[in-house]
């Protein structure tokens, strides 16, 4: 049994989408698909979870991941139990797998962990018990899952799912981003070969993140006839660790703006994770536009999330 699978391949934690199933993947979106939809009975959703607990364990910040994490499991009936780290136990010395142990000692089944260290959850998943499920809600710059997930939904929904016949491009500080991770195990788990990665040198993986993907430094280039555009957060960090050499420069190389737009397809789309920094990555006219699926994202978020609790915990 695999950390993540049971033997007969049922999810039992979803740690990373590196290596998942495409059936068990595939299988995810198309629940999402139909959760997404109003042929769902409602009181029969809430019925899903009911009488199970589950707990949005957040060490890092989160306004995406961690709201729609909740409303997923309110509306699968679940009770939920938000906790924070800035003013619990942690802040005594109290360890992250003392503090999961306590709160699964009262009965919680499931939680949906975010942590600032690679491999995190994955340390706290082997503490759990046997009967306890958890969720990757991002660690470290390693994954991502549920935003690869809600991503490739976003992606299938405005383009149809042959992602073999897509191009795609993703733009900024992949060397730091669990979500550019997830994204790119996710695309080739679907069958994308046309795979684009751009950005600073300084900002690109040196290890093989960017295996089979063709990495331009010339955004332009980049864009080029591509389908789907999938812009990064600038990580602001970045620029004190001299990274990058300033906003400005970043924005005039690397951001998107309407014009630079017109280089892909006509009826290209632009994915952004959020949070988004206005006027550095992604221009106002871009984030708002017409091609703009950002909130679509936010929005498959909540259903991508009932998908995974559901197959976890029902
Ligand atoms: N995309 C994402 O993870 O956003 P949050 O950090 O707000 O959860």
């Amino acid at each position: 049994m695999s950390l993540q699978l049971h033997d007969h391949g049922r999810l039992r934690h979803l740690l990373t989408l590196e290596g998942l199933p495409r059936e068990v993947l595939c299988g995810l979106l198309d629940r999402a698909q139909q959760l997404s939809g109003h042929a769902q009975d409602p009181t029969r959703v809430r019925e899903l979870l009911a009488g199970t607990a589950v707990c949005t364990l957040f060490f890092e910040p989160s306004t995406r991941t961690r709201s729609s994490f909740q409303l997923a499991a309110t509306r699968l009936g679940a009770d939920v139990l938000a906790f924070d780290a800035s003013t619990s136990s942690t802040s005594k010395g109290e360890t992250a797998i003392d503090t999961l142990k306590n709160i699964e000692a009262m009965g919680v089944r499931g939680f949906v962990v975010r942590h600032q260290l690679d491999g995190a959850v994955a340390v706290l998943a082997e503490a759990a018990d046997a009967g306890t499920a958890l969720v990757n809600a991002g660690d470290g710059r390693s994954a991502h899952p549920t935003q690869g997930l809600l991503d490739m939904l976003t992606i299938r929904q405005a383009k149809g799912g042959d992602f073999a016949a897509l191009k795609v491009v993703i733009v900024g500080d992949i060397r730091h981003s669990r979500v550019a991770r997830s994204d790119l195990h996710a695309l080739r788990t679907l069958g994308c070969v046309d795979i684009r990665a751009c950005g600073p040198r300084s900002l690109l993986p040196a290890d093989d993140t960017l295996q089979g993907c063709t990495v331009f430094d010339d955004l332009d280039a980049a864009l080029d006839g591509v389908d789907v555009v999938m812009m990064l957060r600038l990580q602001r960090e970045r620029m004190q660790e001299g990274l990058i050499s300033s906003i400005d420069d970043y924005h005039r190389d690397y951001g998107l703006t309407v014009e630079r737009l017109r280089r892909a397809t006509p009826d290209a789309v632009v994915l952004h994770p959020g949070p988004m920094n206005r006027g550095v990555e992604i221009d106002d006219a871009v984030a708002d536009g017409p091609q703009s699926l950002i909130l679509r994202q936010v929005a498959n978020g909540v259903a991508v999330r009932m998908a995974v609790l559901e197959a976890l915990l029902a």
